[in-house]
């Protein structure tokens, strides 16, 4: 802003901004004080809706530069080369609650990646969990429902949590990974970041691979205990926030290494795992991590609202090279946030200086609407044109896929080591005791504020079925806190 007087919103210079206008001294306020009336309703419309779901977050930008060549897998141009550099903007939040909610609480984290690349905005909008609670997208509004306020007492209810992860058994594993150390990272500078789902890479030659993206953490994994959080949580809430925008400041710049698990496209319909099932990992053993780059973050955001809770992420932004698979979440995703965009910020959104591309150009014929800035100028709104407008590529962003079958309310299929609870018997038995033992303390914390014995006990035999030593000390441990 340049200096000088004080102006309205129409840039008329303000005489007074300390006494609104009055009829004689002491009478009444007059309406002919635009000013006043002017402040009053631009101070009633300074919120938006927040995010559904993680609505808490905090953004920075950064660079990814490629340190592998992995043209053999995309032709994804910002990775087309080794020391290549792409501006990026990543928002990090918790989940469930709401603005203004403490950030050192057990709740996934949100690990949302902009790449403002020169083929238009690519968006990895993941997390800090390779897995996830449920495996279809039509549960997600009642899963959501269960981790908010009920709708009754106005608090978060260990009841509703505990009723449908027990009744959703394919949560099993996320709930083991979310209750163990991880659960609360000590900042979101140290913790990983998954693209959790599998997505398409292709190459030039029009050869297809699925993909699980892996971010790790160059400044180590580090975590807080549920008391060390609560006490944390309390004394400040915004930690994390404060601690990204603090080592940025000081140019102790975070950074991840970033990754790629591989799957040829051919191995996938006999996997031993569903490689589309978001509740499952594939084994590194099976699909080693391959690096091909370093992400680093750099520059702090200099207005919050504006670049970071109007920042908008899709899992449906593709560039040629990149795109979805089958994946019956992922699938849901593609719809769910470009609309929740056009709800939460407008219809022109994408148009937004930290939301446009900056490696090149938006060039549509959309026209219009709330907040349109003229950006088209006189060009003609129409294609086909005769006047030099912008035209189709006849190129796929994605290769196609093989699909078979009938139409219908299909169960995602199962493969050969395929049931809900086997990746998390895994888990639990790749832990040290301590880790079990801090694992089971925390579930058991928590279910033992179930009212209900049936709920309680339906959602510790999913456990004993991951793992019968899990089982039976949970149990335990429940039954000691339950008296
Ligand atoms: C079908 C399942 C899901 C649905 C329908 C869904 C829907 C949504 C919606 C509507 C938002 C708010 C978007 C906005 O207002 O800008 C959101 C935010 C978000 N979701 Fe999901 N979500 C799903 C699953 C997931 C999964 C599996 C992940 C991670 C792997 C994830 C990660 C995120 C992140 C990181 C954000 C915050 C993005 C930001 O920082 O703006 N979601 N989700």
């Amino acid at each position: 802003m340049t200096q000088g007087p004080l102006t309205t919103e129409a840039g008329a210079p303000v005489a007074d901004n300390q006494n609104s206008e009055t009829a004689g001294v002491g009478g009444p306020v007059l309406v002919q004080d635009q000013l006043l009336l002017e402040k009053l309703a631009h101070f009633n419309r300074e919120r938006i809706p927040e995010r559904v779901v993680h609505a808490r977050g905090a953004g920075a930008y950064g660079t990814f530069t490629v340190t592998a060549d992995v043209t053999k897998y995309t032709r994804a141009k910002f990775l087309s080369e080794i020391g290549k550099q792409t501006e990026t903007f990543l928002r990090f939040s918790t989940v469930a609650g709401n603005l203004g909610a403490a950030d050192a609480v057990r709740d996934p984290r949100g690990f949302a990646l902009k790449f403002y690349t020169e083929e238009g905005n690519y968006d990895l909008v993941g997390n800090n969990t390779p897995v996830f609670f449920i495996k279809d997208a039509i549960k997600f509004p009642d899963f959501i429902h269960t981790q908010k306020r009920d709708p009754y007492t106005g608090s978060q209810e260990a009841d509703n949590v505990w009723d449908f992860w027990s009744l959703s058994p394919e949560s099993t594993h996320q709930v083991t990974w979310l209750f163990g150390d991880r659960g609360i990272p000590a900042s979101y500078r140290h913790m990983d970041g998954f693209g959790s789902h599998t997505y398409q890479w292709n190459n030039e030659a029009g050869e297809a691979f699925w993909v699980k993206y892996h971010f790790k953490t160059d400044q180590g994994i580090k975590n807080l205990t549920a008391e060390e959080a609560a006490k944390l949580a309390g004394e400040d809430p915004d930690s994390h926030q404060r601690d990204l925008r603090e080592a940025i400041e000081r140019g102790d710049y975070p950074s991840w290494t970033v990754g790629v698990q591989i799957m040829p496209v051919a191995e996938a319909a006999k996997y031993r795992f569903n490689p589309f099932d978001l509740t499952k990992v594939w084994p590194h053993a099976d699909y080693p991590v391959i690096e091909f780059g370093k992400l680093e973050l750099n520059r702090n955001p200099e207005n919050i609202f504006a670049e970071v809770e109007q920042s908008i992420f899709s899992p449906a932004h593709f560039v040629p090279g990149i795109g979805p698979s089958p994946d019956k979440m992922l699938q849901g995703r593609l719809f769910a946030y470009g609309d929740a965009h056009r709800y939460r910020v407008g219809i022109n959104a994408d148009h937004l200086p930290v939301n446009r591309p900056h490696a090149t150009e938006a060039r549509t014929h959309s026209r219009d609407g709330y907040l349109y800035d003229g950006r088209h100028k006189g060009a003609k709104n129409y294609e086909p044109n005769s006047f030099g407008g912008p035209f189709q590529t006849d190129r796929a962003l994605w290769q196609p896929v093989a699909v078979t079958g009938v139409t219908g309310d299909h169960e995602a299929p199962s493969h050969a080591e395929d049931n809900d609870f086997v990746q998390a018997g895994n888990l639990y038995r790749l832990m040290t005791d301590e880790e079990k033992e801090r694992l089971i303390n925390n579930l058991a914390g928590s279910i033992s504020q179930v009212s209900r014995e049936d709920i309680a006990e339906r959602a510790i035999n999913n456990f004993r079925q991951a793992d019968g030593d899990f089982g039976k000390r949970l149990e335990a441990a429940v039954q000691a806190l339950r008296g």
